[in-house]
């Protein structure tokens, strides 16, 4: 059953909209707090060995230093398996950046001061921190059995007696997820009252960072409060909660009753909290002349952490994207001296789906063959992962309305001839794919109050997506009544339990949750419950044997400037189906913002590893550059009229990643159809094109 839509599909204004552009939402750093300590931390300088001394007299004479905490005297934290977080518990250093010691200061000028006086010396050992293919020590992700030497052999027979080849290899860079607001939290610890510890946090989901922080510090979950009513963005690095927020959980608890402040210097958090793998990724793809995919094989390479293993899965939209009947996936990664690498938006599938769809061009090329007619011969019937039918896909209906808004039909397949005033001109595509995920444990609370209105209840959170307006929409048609009813309260572990903004699942999961809530409301206690009524739903399963996926099509059109190879991109649109568009006007913030994010990451995103140190040296806005509004021309989001029954009870499907996956092939083969020249590495820079 679907539910019929009222408030569901129009272009609401967000809720904290006003709040937040007349600077009055309190963020987590921004919340009142009486007498606080601030803190700032120290980095190792270098990237494996042990402490062999830290000197910290000259810090704690600073006037203003409150404590200074390190590993000789941090509070002992519960070992819960999860190397990332233990901070401060021994002298051993695991990477460049590493936590190693904390001022406390009753300024944020002095603790940063007094954090420069720290003197640490390092019993150090080499550190290896390049990521190669031709690595010996390259070991498939704990848990993955590699494909068996069948596979592996059928493979290679259809790859061999294909009609038409490409075998390429593709790498992008280290990738850093810069949110708008840093990481920041504020925690008190108080030895008096039942919460123990409070932290207002910067996070994408409060219940995680609470199960997660509370164990360690030995507490029971309902000794620990998390809040988080304003979120400055996260794009996967505020998902779990990392080292920073253990720090501020052991400096609240060196200075009990005081709330302590942390806000995580940019330049900090390239190494603190997450970012993407470099990958090394072939790709090989054999075809029939007309361009039916028969082979299909995807090996990627990553880096981890010897501190805790993160795999960022490239094979997985080649999994279900393309018909093709031998299929071989494999990835294995290289456990490096480097930082603990995480999520960031739409891990695996974007760097996935840049590798995968720039070989598709290729092969369209290599066939003869137009990209999108390629991609529409290998649109298959069922899920190649699953064989699974699909609950809707409709990605051919996306590249043919695509092409058509586009003007498709002006691209000249032969590359390097279309120009404008001395300008070349090209035009590229790529597909889009991202799985609609549900994810299980999500609790709603609805009670009718005296004011005739009904309060809902769920421990969400709005990292800035429009979340908290699109759940009132939800709500407010689940329930049958104007949204002007709805009191939606999120963002604490005072609520019911949610799961985290992540994974494009925040809405499936948590809006199911409440549309079963008032489902049962109005079942049970009928069209007009008394005051007073509760009742509480969780996220329902997810529906069995079908696959959903949210899909797209992605367009760019790019000049290049022949005498200086300057890369402007005046055009980008994307076409998606992705169910039903709850709140249209920030489900198209979402895909133009994961557009620009792949328009950022084609063009401009690089990591910069210093091998010799282990060293991120480009680790500030100035120098890891990211697409201004200089770079970006004419981003257009547009999407089918779409109701998807099967995906969730609200006909929607994820929005949050899919516009960042495709995005940065589609500029990548327009940059080729403009110049000739195919670039399989990113960024794409001026340098490579001429
Ligand atoms: Mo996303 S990388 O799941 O926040």
């Amino acid at each position: 059953m679907t539910l019929q839509a009222n408030a569901m599909g129009t272009p609401t204004r967000r809720l904290d909209g006003a709040p937040k552009v007349t600077g009055t939402a309190p963020y987590a750093y921004e919340q009142p707090v009486k007498n606080p300590v601030y803190v700032h931390a120290v980095q190792s300088g270098v990237a494996r060995g042990t402490i062999r001394s830290i000197e910290t007299v000259a810090a704690e004479a600073v006037d203003g230093v409150v404590a200074v905490l390190t590993h000789r005297n941090a509070t002992r934290l519960a070992d819960v398996g999860d190397d990332e977080l233990a901070v401060l518990q021994s002298d051993s250093v695991a990477f460049r950046g590493q936590l190693i010691a904390a001022v406390l200061a009753e300024t944020p000028e002095a603790a940063r001061h007094a954090a420069r006086l720290i003197q640490v010396t390092y019993d150090d050992e080499p550190a290896d921190t390049e990521l190669r293919a031709d690595r010996e020590d390259l070991h498939a992700p704990e848990g993955e059995d590699p494909p068996d030497d069948r596979s592996r052999d059928e493979f290679a027979a259809a790859f061999s007696s294909a009609d038409v080849r490409v075998d390429q290899t593709y790498t992008t860079p280290m990738l850093h997820n810069n949110p708008m607001e840093p990481h920041t939290t504020v925690a008190v610890w108080d030895e008096e009252s039942e919460v123990r510890l409070t932290m207002f946090d910067s996070t994408q989901g409060v219940h995680v960072v609470r199960s997660t922080l509370a164990p360690l510090f030995g507490l029971r979950p309902e000794q620990m409060r998390v809040v988080a009513p304003h979120v400055g963005g996260g794009f996967g690095s505020k998902g779990m909660p990392h080292a920073h927020n253990v720090l501020a959980g052991l400096a609240a608890r060196a200075v009990p009753g005081r709330p302590v402040k942390y806000a995580v210097p940019r330049q900090q958090m390239y190494a603190l909290t997450g970012h993407r793998s470099p990958t090394i990724q072939r790709i090989r793809l054999g075809a029939e002349r007309d361009g039916r995919l028969a082979a299909i094989s995807h090996d990627s390479v990553e880096h981890s952490s010897t501190v805790k293993e993160f795999a960022e899965e490239c094979g997985k939209p080649t999994r279900s994207l393309y018909a093709g009947a031998h299929r071989l996936i494999t990835q294995r990664l290289a456990t490096l001296d480097v930082p603990v690498p995480s999520w960031m938006r739409a891990p695996g599938e974007c760097p996935g789906a840049f590798a995968l769809e720039v070989a598709m061009d290729e092969l369209a090329e290599a066939c003869g063959v137009d990209p999108i007619d390629l991609r529409i011969v290998n649109d298959p019937e069922l899920d190649p992962k699953t064989g699974h039918p699909w609950s809707s896909r409709r990605l051919v209906e996306c590249l043919q309305e695509g092409a058509e808004r586009f003007g498709w039909a002006a691209r000249d397949p032969e590359p390097g001839r279309r120009q404008t005033g001395g300008t070349l001109v090209g035009m590229g595509v790529a597909a889009s794919t991202y799985p609609c995920f549900r994810s299980p444990g999500s609790v709603a609370r609805i009670e009718v109050t005296d004011d005739g209105r009904y309060s809902v209840r769920i421990g969400a959170v709005d990292i800035g997506t429009g979340a908290w307006t699109a759940l009132t929409q939800i709500a407010a048609d689940a329930l049958g009544c104007d949204m002007e009813l709805v009191k939606l309260e999120i963002g604490d572990t005072d609520l019911p339990h949610a799961t985290v903004a992540g994974g494009s699942s925040g809405l499936t999961s948590w809006g199911s949750a409440i549309v079963e809530a008032a489902r049962i409301l109005r079942h049970e206690h009928g069209a007009s419950p008394r005051v007073g009524t509760t009742v509480e739903a969780e996220t329902p399963d997810k529906p069995r044997g079908v696959a959903v996926h949210s899909f797209g099509a992605q367009f760019a059109e790019v000049h290049v400037d022949p005498d200086t190879g300057e890369i402007r991109v005046p055009r980008m649109l994307g076409v998606f189906a992705v169910g039903r568009v709850i709140n249209a006007a920030t489900a198209r913030s979402q895909l133009i913002g994961g557009m620009t994010m792949g328009l950022s990451m084609a063009l401009h995103e690089v990591g910069v590893m210093d091998h010799r140190t282990g060293h991120v040296v480009n680790h500030d806005l100035a120098e890891y550059h990211i697409v201004t509004n200089a770079d970006v021309g004419d981003v257009e989001a547009t999407w089918l009229d779409d109701v998807d029954p099967q995906a969730n009870p609200m006909g929607s499907k994820g929005i949050g990643e899919i516009g960042i996956v495709g995005a940065p092939a589609a500029v990548a083969n327009a940059v080729y159809n403009a110049t000739g020249v195919r670039v399989r590495d990113l960024p794409i820079t001026a340098d490579l094109l001429l």
